[in-house]
């Protein structure tokens, strides 16, 4: 079966899958969602990005039942039959005539894609570069909405410079977190990233990778960033990714240093299936 998708209880090809004009995902935004990978097949801690998507629904007071999800996302694993997959899971508001209100009697729309997983061992090899932008996003990044306009702009501003991402920074110089994954810098040989706050999404990857290591969670400056003796990100579909270069400056080596590896290596041990890579 090629890429899959699911539209309130119906399992068609991607190609096929259409939401109407009004669904207020669409036009506002409206709209939570969640993406998880999986790894020898399954999927990658489910009841964590479960619990995560029931605290953004809570959070925009949208009313779903998440008990069928596990389900839906287990036979569409099974349909999709990719070695590894990236599941995309979406909860709209639903479909109700254009205003800003919130509809008394409406069904939310329940949108899941499944598609093959693209690795990108270049990235874990040898680094990526970043540049650092201000943080105009809302208030409430905690809640992983789809209202993800800045955080395109950003991740396009990176790639005209050059780079691969961008890193959020605030005015005061506090470092946030990357269009689409949690930072973690090096220094002294100690690990420290960003405490959990509105300003940044508590990535799934961070929670893992901080039950396995230990992590300094503490205010990061840009300063902190850019002097720092490595430079990592976390994100579920890549897992560990080295930080080479900030703005054009070389971090540490501008290699992935010795920190970043063993981090990566001790994911992989704890949470990557033994046998042959799948990516
Ligand atoms: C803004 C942002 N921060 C952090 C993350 C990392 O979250 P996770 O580890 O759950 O993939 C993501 C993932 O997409 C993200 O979009």
């Amino acid at each position: 079966m090629p890429e899959l998708a699911y539209v309130n209880g119906q399992f068609m090809s991607l190609a096929q899958a259409t939401v109407p004009v009004e669904d207020r995902g669409f036009q506002f935004a409206d709209s939570v969602y969640e993406v998880l990978r999986t790894y020898g097949g399954q999927p990658f801690a489910l009841d964590e990005h479960l619990a995560r998507l029931r605290r953004s629904l809570a959070a925009i007071a949208l009313d779903y039942p998440t008990d069928n999800l596990r389900g839906i996302i287990a036979e569409a694993v099974r349909r999709a039959a990719f070695p590894e997959a990236v599941i995309y899971l979406q909860i709209t508001r639903g479909v109700a005539p254009r205003h800003r209100a919130i509809p008394a009697q409406v069904r939310p729309t329940l949108v899941l894609t499944v598609r093959a997983l693209v690795p990108h061992p270049e990235w874990q090899e040898h680094g990526i570069r970043v540049i650092t932008v201000p943080d105009n996003r809302w208030g409430r990044c905690d809640i992983k909405s789809v209202g993800l306009l800045a955080n395109v702009l950003a991740h396009q501003a990176a790639r005209n410079a050059g780079a691969h991402d961008a890193i959020f920074v605030e005015a005061d110089g506090t470092v946030n977190e990357s269009t689409a994954g949690n930072v973690f810098i090096v220094r002294a040989g100690q690990l420290l990233t960003p405490p959990k706050s509105h300003r940044i999404l508590a990535g799934i990857t961070r929670d893992k990778f901080l039950a396995i290591t230990p992590v300094t969670e503490t205010r990061i400056t840009a300063a902190d960033l850019l002097g720092a003796d490595e430079v990592f990100l976390t994100a579920t579909t890549v897992e560990v990714v080295p930080v080479v270069m900030v703005n054009g400056k070389p971090i540490g080596s501008g290699t992935p240093g010795p920190v970043t590896r063993r981090s990566l290596e001790l994911f992989h041990k704890n949470f990557r299936p033994a046998g042959p890579s799948r990516g």
